[in-house]
C-alpha cells in the first residue's frame, strides 16, 4: 500500500499518515504481495514511480466546492497510464459539504482501469484518532480485498 495525497492545510495529509500507520500494522503483515510505502505528495517528483511499485493505493485530499482538486484531476489524468487494475482506497476530508467530492475520483479512476469499490470511498469529517483510522482501515479491506 503506497498512499498518494494533496492536502491544503494538512488534514488530509494527516489522515493518510494516520490510516497507513494502522494499515500497516494490522493489514500489511498479513500481505506479502504489497510492502509498506510512505505517502506521497503529488507534488513530490516520487510519488508516480511509488505508485508503480504498489498495488494498493490510498488517496487522500480535500473535498473543494463539492468535488475534487483541479490539480489532483489534472494529476491523474496526466498519469492515466498508471491506475490500470490497481486496487484504490479513497478518502476525502471535507469542511461541510461533501458533495460526490470522493465518488468523482472513483469514477475518474476507474475510467483509467482501477478498481476502486463502491464502499471504497470516504468522505470524513473526523480526523482525529485511532479508533477512526482502525475504522477506516475495516471498510479498506472489505472494499478491497473482499
Ligand atoms: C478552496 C476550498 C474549497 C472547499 N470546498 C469545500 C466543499 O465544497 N465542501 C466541504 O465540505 N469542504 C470544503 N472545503 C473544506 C476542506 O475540504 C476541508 O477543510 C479539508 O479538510 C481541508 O483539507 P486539507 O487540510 O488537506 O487541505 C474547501 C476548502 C477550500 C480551501
Amino acid at each position: 500500500m503506497v498512499g498518494i495525497y494533496f492536502s491544503g492545510t494538512g488534514n488530509s495529509r494527516y489522515a493518510l499518515e494516520l490510516f497507513l500507520q494502522e494499515y500497516n500494522k494490522e493489514v500489511e503483515p498479513q500481505r506479502d504481495a504489497d510492502f509498506i510505502g510512505g505517502a506521497f505528495s503529488i507534488e513530490d517528483g516520487n510519488a508516480v514511480d511509488a505508485v508503480r511499485v504498489h498495488d494498493t493505493i490510498a488517496f487522500s485530499y480535500p473535498v473543494q466546492y463539492s468535488t475534487v482538486p483541479k490539480i489532483l484531476r489534472d494529476f491523474v489524468i496526466d498519469n492515466q497510464e498508471l491506475w490500470k487494475n490497481k486496487k484504490i482506497f479513497i478518502i476525502a476530508t471535507m469542511g461541510l459539504f461533501s458533495g460526490d467530492g470522493a465518488g468523482n475520483l472513483g469514477r475518474l479512476l476507474q475510467k483509467y482501469g482501477g478498481e476502486t469499490a463502491q464502499r471504497g470511498a470516504w468522505h470524513t469529517l473526523a480526523y482525529g484518532g485511532t479508533l477512526w483510522a482502525k475504522a477506516l482501515v475495516w471498510a479498506s479491506n472489505q472494499a478491497l480485498f473482499k
